[in-house]
């Protein structure tokens, strides 16, 4: 395959993506504003973070602000987890209208969750799997995708037995995170699952885990291991991860972002959560995130003490102008 045709469009269903570099649901991290960041950076295709259908159902508020997002987000994908077919599929029925995509969770590997008989619990229950994918797909009107893992623990590796089911229940596609329940994010992702899936699998395959660089993306494309790549912890404070890779069809790879860059989207992203969350929250929100922006620069250490003692954003405005965008020797 050749360099200019990695990055390219996606279809989902009746969905067209721009391209085929996504950003991954993740619980307390991607929010709007986090995913804004990403967007701006041209991730084709946004995740929520995972939404309890449960909660969903009982109209939990907390539960429904989960599912609020701007437009400029768009195509957005809604990421549900449950154990009841019925329950997902009216929580499908509720929410559909605010999504251009539907996600069932089935690779969180949370104790909670899994106590609940969803995430990846449903890997131990393959006609569950399937009762499940048939009743949302015949709920929902918007592409469907499944995201799974490999299975429960090494010794029951049992993927390509449920990306099989979840293709013939009708799913659009299918996200394989390469490590078990019981690995947790230990060890490495197996990509060889993607080779010994992909062959076999109709639907699209995404591919999530362990990508950091564009040189891992590059070689998921190139090698035809999946149809698309879907950016998790590679993301953090690192939106020009999906920028680098999106530049796999040119000839040369962009320059690294300079401190001032970083500095200028770090204000960004603490400016959009403020916005969205308002100043307390989202002044403690975004520490996290700019302690990642500041990883691997000269006295991180400091000003990762500093921003966890902030407490407005005045101070972490100051901050960050301070600590990126200051001459440096
Ligand atoms: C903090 C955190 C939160 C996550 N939340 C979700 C989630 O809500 N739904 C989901 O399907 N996966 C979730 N994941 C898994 C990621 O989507 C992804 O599959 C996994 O991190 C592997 O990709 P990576 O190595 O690129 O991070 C989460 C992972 C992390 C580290």
């Amino acid at each position: 395959m050749t360099r200019s045709i990695l990055i390219q469009p996606l279809q989902l269903g009746s969905l067209i993506l721009q391209n085929n570099v996504i950003l991954a649901p993740m619980a307390g991290v991607n929010n709007t504003a986090c995913r804004l960041i990403h967007k701006r950076a041209g991730a084709a295709l946004l995740y929520s973070e995972m939404i309890s259908a449960n909660g969903l159902i009982r109209a939990g508020s907390k539960t429904w602000e989960l599912v609020d997002h701007a437009e400029e987000e768009r195509p957005f994908a809604l990421q549900l987890f449950g154990d009841d077919p019925a329950v997902l599929a009216e929580a499908v029925r509720r929410c559909q209208d605010q999504a251009d995509c539907i996600d069932i969770n089935m690779g969180c590997p949370v104790r909670k969750v899994i106590r609940s008989g969803a995430g990846s619990a449903l890997l131990r229950d393959p006609a569950q799997v399937s009762r499940i994918v048939r009743a949302v797909r015949q709920a929902c009107q918007r592409p469907l995708t499944i995201k799974i893992r490999s299975g429960w623990d090494l010794q029951q590796l049992n993927f390509a037995e449920i990306a099989t089911i979840v293709q013939d229940e009708g799913a659009d596609a299918l996200i394989l995170h390469p490590r078990t329940r019981c690995q947790g994010f230990g060890g490495q992702a197996n990509w060889n699952h993607f080779a010994i899936l992909r062959p076999h699998l109709q639907i699209p395959l995404i591919a999530s885990g362990d990508i950091f660089t564009a040189e891992a993306a590059r070689h998921l494309l190139t090698q035809q291991l999946c149809d698309a790549v879907m950016i998790g912890r590679g993301g953090y404070g690192n939106p020009w991860l999906i920028r680098d890779i999106l530049a796999l069809n040119h000839p040369a790879p962009p320059a690294p972002p300079s401190l001032a860059e970083r500095g200028q989207t770090a204000l960004e992203h603490l400016e959009l959560n403020c916005q969205l969350l308002g100043e307390r929250q989202g002044c403690l929100d975004i520490r996290k995130h700019l302690c990642w922006y500041a990883r691997g620069i000269d006295g991180a250490s400091d000003f990762r003490l500093q921003v966890n003692s902030c407490q407005s954003l005045l101070q972490l405005r100051h901050l960050i102008h301070h600590f990126f965008l200051r001459d440096r020797p």
